[in-house]
């Protein structure tokens, strides 16, 4: 069984709840990568966007996910878009169990529609159709890192999907 558990899956899909309960009950450590870079550069995900752009956001991301993985019994929660480096993938194949959250997309769009804090997600016009087409190029790579998949819907349970989550990860 590998020390950590990282959670991958597009904005909204739940990695963070999941992510903090599922570390209570395993009693693990829970870090999420975004709140960290918010925390060091002292300012939200949308302004590091605004004022440095997404490839410096992309690059502090990198750092965090390096440092988090190599660290033991923790459980990670990523940002959406981290699947598409492929060193970040690399670090956290090597330490980590790593659990898709598949969420259907109306789940994703009823979760995201109202935030103000995902920058790639604000004042798109059809933002249903946006989130299906971001997912379609992202899927592969999800389903590509990913030891295991877990599907989640608008009906889904929190406590049922943590349970699913934790099954995967002990029988791993
Ligand atoms: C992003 C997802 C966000 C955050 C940033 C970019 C993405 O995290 O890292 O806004 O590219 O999908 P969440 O998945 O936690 O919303």
């Amino acid at each position: 069984m590998k020390e950590n558990i990282a959670l991958i899956g597009f904005m909204g899909s739940g990695k963070t709840t999941v992510g903090r309960l599922l570390a209570k009950q395993l009693d693990m450590k829970f870090v999420d990568i975004d709140k960290i870079i918010a925390s060091r550069e002292k300012k939200s995900i949308s302004d590091i966007f605004q004022e440095y752009g997404e490839q410096y956001f992309r690059q502090k991301e990198r750092e965090i996910i390096l440092e988090e993985s190599i660290k033991n019994n923790v459980v990670i929660s990523t940002g959406g878009g981290s699947v598409i480096d492929n060193e970040n993938m690399k670090h956290l194949q090597n330490t980590c169990f790593i659990v898709f959250l598949d969420a259907s997309v109306s789940c994703i769009y009823e979760r995201v529609k109202n935030s103000k804090h995902r920058p790639l997600l604000q004042n798109i016009p059809n933002l249903e159709e946006h989130i299906e087409e971001m997912l379609q190029k992202r899927r592969f790579l999800y389903e590509f890192s990913a030891n295991c998949k877990i599907s989640v819907s608008l009906d889904s349970n929190l406590y049922d999907t943590v349970d699913l989550v934790k099954k995967a990860y002990i029988n791993s």
